[in-house]
């Protein structure tokens, strides 16, 4: 069975923590070395269950510091980098648009040159070796109500700081492959949700709100729409794609589950009070409908037919499922979410809201 030295960025948090877990958990020939800062977002509660495992290293360091990634890389004799370390928050996007251009700009940069520098000095050069780089449906811009969705093909039109950083960091991978020959793939997937998602994001953060019996905010009228998906199908998607897709190629993931906010917001309120014995309702007057965000996009929608008739891939858990899991796992998880909710997230969270 092929052996393997993955790199994986940005393991401490959300979608990564999933990443790291199913790779452990399926590939039993992998060794898996974590990079991650451990900025607000990232939290090695995350990790509890594989930081032991013996095939499993945690590294705390910067994807910036070119160094550094290259020592790491080096080091571990890395044959395979899957990038999602990132600054991922739009609403921090717009007011501080350099965190992001730092991190998922030049972070993806030091990275790319790292591997290369390393790659390039073996002595099969770049064969066997690859650049997986995790992104967004973000990056292709807004839609309107209707049939249209985002394709492989669709012209990349980001409209936020956030999803500009991530169209910039698609662009430079690209750009290795043309220039240097490096091995990559790029997957764009849709919203995600589940277990360990930091509450800064709308499903966290409504179901600790309605915990805490704290208003609910509502951008605009809550008649935006995004393309939901459970993390780990998004988690099953990237495996699939790193060990059959073709190199070059870049793959859409989503589900095909389209939900206005607001509608969104009503679902998770009917389970959560379902959840804590409250009567049916009783957070409904919570919904507090708040100043709009800046250049808000109105639809995101994903064309996953390529992943699907290509590699096989479909969604496995249905939405209901998927939030219904999710629920149960922050309710039953109340420290992992105090503890995540003190400190830096209070004070953006104060910044964010006292406007408005
Ligand atoms: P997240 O914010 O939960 O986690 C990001 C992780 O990156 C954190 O652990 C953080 O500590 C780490 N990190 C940040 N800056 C770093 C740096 N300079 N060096 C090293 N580590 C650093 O994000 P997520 O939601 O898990 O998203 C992961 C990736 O998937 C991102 O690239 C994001 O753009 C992409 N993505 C996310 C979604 C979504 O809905 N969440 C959808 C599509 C794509
Ligand atoms: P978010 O989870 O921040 O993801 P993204 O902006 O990357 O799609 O937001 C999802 C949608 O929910 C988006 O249209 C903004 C909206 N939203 C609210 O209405 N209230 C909130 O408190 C948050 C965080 C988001």
């Amino acid at each position: 069975m092929d052996k393997r030295n993955i790199l994986i960025t940005g393991g401490a948090g959300f979608i990564g923590s999933h990443v790291i877990r199913r790779f452990l958990n399926a590939h039993p020939h992998y060794n898996i070395v974590c990079v991650d800062l451990l900025t607000y977002a990232g939290n090695l509660d995350n990790l509890s269950d594989v930081i032991n495992n013996p095939r499993f290293t945690f590294i705390k360091a910067d994807i910036v510091d070119l160094d550094r990634m290259s020592e790491i890389i080096a080091a571990h004799n890395i044959d395979s980098i899957i990038h999602l370390a990132a600054e991922s928050h739009v609403d921090r996007s717009i007011l501080d648009p350099f965190a992001f251009a730092r991190t998922n700009v030049m972070g993806t940069l030091s990275l790319l040159q790292a591997a290369k520098n390393y790659w390039e000095k073996q002595p099969e050069g770049m064969q066997g070796k690859l650049f997986y780089h995790v992104s967004t449906d973000e990056v292709y811009g807004s839609l309107e109500p209707g049939p249209d969705m985002f394709t492989e093909t669709t012209p990349y039109s980001p409209r936020s700081p956030y999803s500009a950083s991530k169209a910039s960091s698609d662009h430079f991978v690209r750009a290795y492959h043309h220039t240097y020959g490096m091995p990559m793939k790029i997957s764009n997937c849709s919203n995600n949700y589940g277990p360990n998602q930091f509450p800064e994001k709308l499903i966290p953060l409504l179901i600790n709100n309605i915990r805490h019996n704290k208003p609910l905010p509502v951008y605009g009228e809550g008649l935006n729409v995004r393309d939901w998906l459970y993390v780990e199908d998004h988690a099953a998607a990237i495996d699939l794609i790193f060990h059959n897709g073709g190199v070059g190629e870049t793959y859409n993931i989503g589900g095909l589950n389209e939900w206005k906010n607001i509608d969104i917001v009503k679902l998770v309120i009917s389970i959560t009070d379902r959840l804590l014995g409250r009567e049916p309702g009783a957070s409904l007057p919570l919904i507090t409908f708040v100043t709009d965000r800046k250049g808000h996009d109105l639809r995101y929608a994903i064309d996953p037919a390529k992943l699907c008739n290509e590699l096989g891939w479909k969604p496995s858990v249905t939405f209901e499922e998927g939030i219904e899991k999710t629920v149960e796992w922050y309710l039953a998880n109340n420290q992992w979410l105090d503890n995540v909710t003190s400190g830096e997230y209070l004070d953006f969270y104060n910044t964010l809201y006292s406007g408005r």
